[in-house]
């Protein structure tokens, strides 16, 4: 298909690179906005490794995702300045009202929620990030407002 043509030339692009995986995954997710599924196992081949290495390093980096994000994409500071100032009540609750999991999306397709770890606004945290625009002192009110305004 014409897809799995895209993925052999982008695999190809990168493979003489030292280190070619990690150029790899971030030339499809730039190309698909995510890992897709028919890549695996021609990166596998292509890099003599297991399927089973491939997904660990996928979930082990958290900018990679293997299915389509939803039209914004709500991230949400894990790390341990925002965890310490109220950020995983924060993003406990919001999976909870979104009823997803961490990379899950929305069911009305508007919003997948990622975590991330430090956004650089440790000083004023809980952060988060919609789409391109970091947030601080991100609380409950002020995420359910990000999320109405995302459309979720
Ligand atoms: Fe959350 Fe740095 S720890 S922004």
């Amino acid at each position: 298909s014409h897809t799995d043509e895209d993925i052999r030339a982008l695999i190809q692009a990168n493979l003489g690179l030292e280190g070619p995986l990690l150029p790899i995954l971030h030339a499809l997710q730039d190309a698909f906005g995510y890992i897709p599924h028919a890549a695996m196992p021609l990166i596998a081949d292509a890099l003599n490794i297991t399927r089973a290495e491939l997904h660990g390093v996928i979930s082990f980096y958290h900018d990679f995702r293997e299915a389509p994000a939803g039209r914004h994409v709500v991230k949400i500071c894990r790390a341990e300045a925002c965890q310490a100032v109220g950020g995983s009540a924060l993003a406990e609750e919001t999976l909870k009202k979104l009823g997803v999991d961490w990379h899950g999306t929305t069911a009305n397709g508007a919003v997948t929620v990622e975590p991330v770890y430090c956004l650089g606004l440790c000083a004023c945290g809980p952060a988060a990030m919609v789409d391109d625009q970091v947030v601080g002192r991100v609380d409950t009110a002020r995420m359910d407002t990000l999320l109405k305004e995302a459309g979720a």
